[in-house]
């Protein structure tokens, strides 16, 4: 699909993150409006390709890790907190920080990270078996949500595809992944 047909989807989803996000957050104490700023920006580079998201992440100094060299679209959360600041002069810390964590999530995901990532993961125009449910735990039980949608993303990658080390930091912050699991052989 070009970018021209992908901008009004990609439009409708961001809309939707960020009611879904500003929902949550107003639910769970977080600040409602950074919630729904996130959510609106979250996804700026994401129709960016491989090597545009690789170019810009350089030409800013960013660190480019080997999982994001083998798995570039991931960058477009690192690199849409960078355009979220340079072109909506966007300062807050904790907006920058949600939405550089929206893809592969954080070993520390504060309340607002975590709205942020659930809503972006569960926003009705999302189809997937679990989706419903998954956005109804978001309402009553954050970090059960968050367990419950980390394990789902995992569960659903390739066979034998690395986990993203942030993710994999995710993972066993929450619980999923004990150190004796990443020991056994796959
Ligand atoms: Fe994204
Ligand atoms: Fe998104």
């Amino acid at each position: 699909m070009s970018a021209e047909l992908a901008q009004p989807h990609r439009f409708a989803h961001v809309v939707r993150v960020a009611r879904l996000a500003g929902r949550l957050a107003r639910t769970h104490g977080a600040d409602a409006l950074r919630a729904r700023v996130a959510g609106m920006l979250h996804d700026l580079a994401r129709l960016y390709p491989a090597e545009r998201l690789l170019r810009e992440c350089a030409e800013r100094g960013l660190p480019i890790d080997a999982f994001e060299r083998a798995n570039p679209i991931v960058l477009h959360a690192r690199l849409g907190a960078e355009l979220a600041r340079e072109r909506f002069g966007i300062a807050d810390a904790a907006v920058l920080s949600a939405i550089r964590k929206h893809t592969l999530a954080d070993a520390v995901m504060s309340p607002l990270d975590a709205v942020v990532y659930l809503a972006d993961g569960l926003e009705p125009g999302r189809d997937f078996d679990a989706r419903a449910e998954l956005a109804a735990l978001a309402f009553r039980d954050l970090d059960a949500a968050m367990r419950a949608t980390l394990r789902s993303s995992i569960a659903h990658l390739t066979p034998g595809r690395a986990l993203a080390p942030q993710t994999l930091a995710a993972a066993r912050h929450y619980g999923i992944i004990t150190p004796l699991e990443e020991r056994r052989p796959a």
